[in-house]
């Protein structure tokens, strides 16, 4: 459990064909836990010769899996979701323990990831091609969506377990094989997770997961030319990346991206709800998640009442150990983010944005060994400023004062980011003007950070490309074959369009 001392340390091989082995490079990474500073693991460092073995595993598996009837594939896809909620309470702490992040979040996290496979269990046999009418004599034209093949899953660390069901749940019951990258900082519950596939009948080998760095386990997965699709979550950068690494073999690529979300507060909202929901939207996780509500744009009326008590309400926030229920921030979950945060705050002041609480490391009551920072108020920030452009990823939040309804629109998308926004209203026709103007590929009204698997997620602009959730999302782990059939044979002229 987090907090004890970490006695013993942890190994972790690579799970290919539904086997630990040993990475090629027979090198070993360590991770740590974020609340007591301390290595508790080692991680197979994996590279090309085990992305290799990978695909060969997925290859076989994925032709056994997509010869399955569609109803036996949806049954190990329920089974899966019966197995998670199962095992969910080790997952949870497992993830906890290695990024820190609140153990009362990750808990119903993992059993969501349950949902995402009963979800997609649901689908897994109900896709259905179309008959097509061409207008063409004696032809007969209907679509099959088939498999891609294997796909390659690139993970970060901030909420490992369910935004790789993101993607690994639909990948799955759209008839593919998996290998998924998981962050070099936070592995272990992905190596478990995937250990728990093959009791639920999916055949081994169909879930693959390769530890090791995004430059050599990530790059060789992204320009394998067997791998048909990949989808990442994770910064701008790494996914800019990726994206032109997976262009050179003409590969499918979804990216989920960053975010500088903004939350909008009107004058005529529920107030205490609106400051609840700004606190959820930027304190919860630690601020580290793609969602966050970074700018909080606050009408100007109530710009310094809001503020006040965003302060008294945030400011109370209990801080400390991640696995204890009564805590509401736990720690960074990695070293670069706890500097590149540092780096944040320190970005804002020289700015001339006002600090108006936190603004430094945490180190009092409950701090322990781990990195903590402060839950952070900056007041007096401009739309063009730094801390309001790019994403910090952190407890870091940016107030941002509008006067009119279109100016707050205006500042809102005045951003290179698109994946979320919040509008705090009581005037029901505001509220689907703001859906409407608001470039994002998810609008909140009167609530924040809620989701699941049968909505679909996903960025405008910067943000990202592609779709998770839904059963649209089926769609884009499918490629469409179209067919057609002549009744009545009429090649007699080869030179002339058929059916024309
Ligand atoms: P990152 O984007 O570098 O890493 C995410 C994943 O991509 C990891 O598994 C990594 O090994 C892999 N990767 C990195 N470069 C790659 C490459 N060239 N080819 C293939 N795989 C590659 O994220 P990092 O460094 O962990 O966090 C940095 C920043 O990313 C954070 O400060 C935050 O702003 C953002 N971030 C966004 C997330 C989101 O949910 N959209 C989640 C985590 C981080
Ligand atoms: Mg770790």
């Amino acid at each position: 459990m987090a907090g004890e001392q970490e006695t013993s340390m942890k190994s972790y091989g690579l799970w290919i064909g539904g086997r630990r082995q040993e990475p090629a490079s027979g090198q070993y990474f360590e991770t740590d836990n974020p609340y007591t500073g301390q290595t508790w693991a080692r991680i197979a460092r994996g590279g090309a010769t085990d992305v290799e073995s990978a695909v060969e595993a997925a290859r076989h598996a994925q032709s056994t899996w997509s010869a399955l009837k569609p109803s036996e594939r949806a049954r190990a896809l329920l089974r899966m979701a019966e197995l998670i909620e199962s095992h969910s309470e080790p997952l949870a702490a497992l993830e906890v323990r290695d990024n820190g992040k609140l153990y009362a979040e990750m808990l119903p996290q993992v059993r969501m990831t349950a949902d995402w496979f009963r979800y997609y269990g649901g689908l897994a046999d109900k896709t259905e091609g179309a008959v097509i009418p061409t207008g063409r004599p004696n032809m007969f034209t209907f679509t099959r969506h088939e498999p891609l093949g294997i796909v390659a899953l690139i993970t970060p660390w901030n909420s490992p377990l369910l935004l790789l069901t993101h993607k690994l749940a639909t990948a799955l019951a759209a008839g593919n094989a998996a290998i998924i990258k998981p962050s070099e900082f936070t592995s272990a519950a992905t190596l478990e997770f995937a250990e728990l596939f093959e009791a639920a009948g999916f055949p081994a080998g169909l879930v693959n997961v390769v530890t090791g760095f995004g430059n050599e386990a990530g790059a060789a997965l992204v320009s394998h030319p067997a791998i048909a699709k990949v989808a990442f979550t994770g910064s701008e950068l790494a996914g800019q990346k990726i994206n032109e690494a997976a262009a050179r073999s003409f590969k499918q690529v979804a990216l989920e991206l960053g975010g500088k979300s903004p939350n909008i507060v009107f004058a005529d909202a529920e107030f205490e709800a609106a400051v609840m929901g700004a606190i959820a939207g930027i304190f919860a996780a630690s601020g580290q998640t793609c969602i966050a509500g970074s700018r909080l744009l606050l009408q100007r009326s109530i710009h310094d009442r809001f503020v006040e008590r965003l302060v008294e309400v945030a400011g109370k926030a209990r801080i400390g150990d991640p696995m204890d229920p009564g805590t509401h921030v736990g720690p960074v979950a990695t070293q670069p983010q706890y500097e590149k945060i540092l780096k944040y705050i320190e970005i804002a002041r020289s700015e001339g944005a006002r600090c108006v609480l936190g603004g430094e490391p945490y180190t009092g009551p409950g701090a322990s060994g781990g990195r903590f920072i402060s839950p952070t108020i900056f007041t007096g920030v401009h739309n063009q400023m730094r801390i309001a452009r790019e994403e910090v990823f952190g407890p870091v939040l940016a107030v941002i004062p509008f006067d009119s309804e279109d100016e707050a629109y205006q500042i809102a998308n005045d951003t290179p980011y698109g994946l979320a926004a919040g509008v705090w209203t009581a005037d029901i026709g505001r509220a689907l003007r703001a859906s409407e103007r608001l470039q994002a590929g998810t609008v909140w009204i009167n609530t924040y950070r809620i989701g699941g698997p049968s909505t679909p997620f996903g960025g405008y602009k910067h943000s990202g490309i592609g779709r998770e959730g839904g059963r649209e999302a089926l769609t884009e782990w499918q490629q469409t074959k179209t067919v057609w059939i002549c009744g009545k044979p009429d090649t007699k002229d080869p030179f002339v369009m058929r059916g024309s």
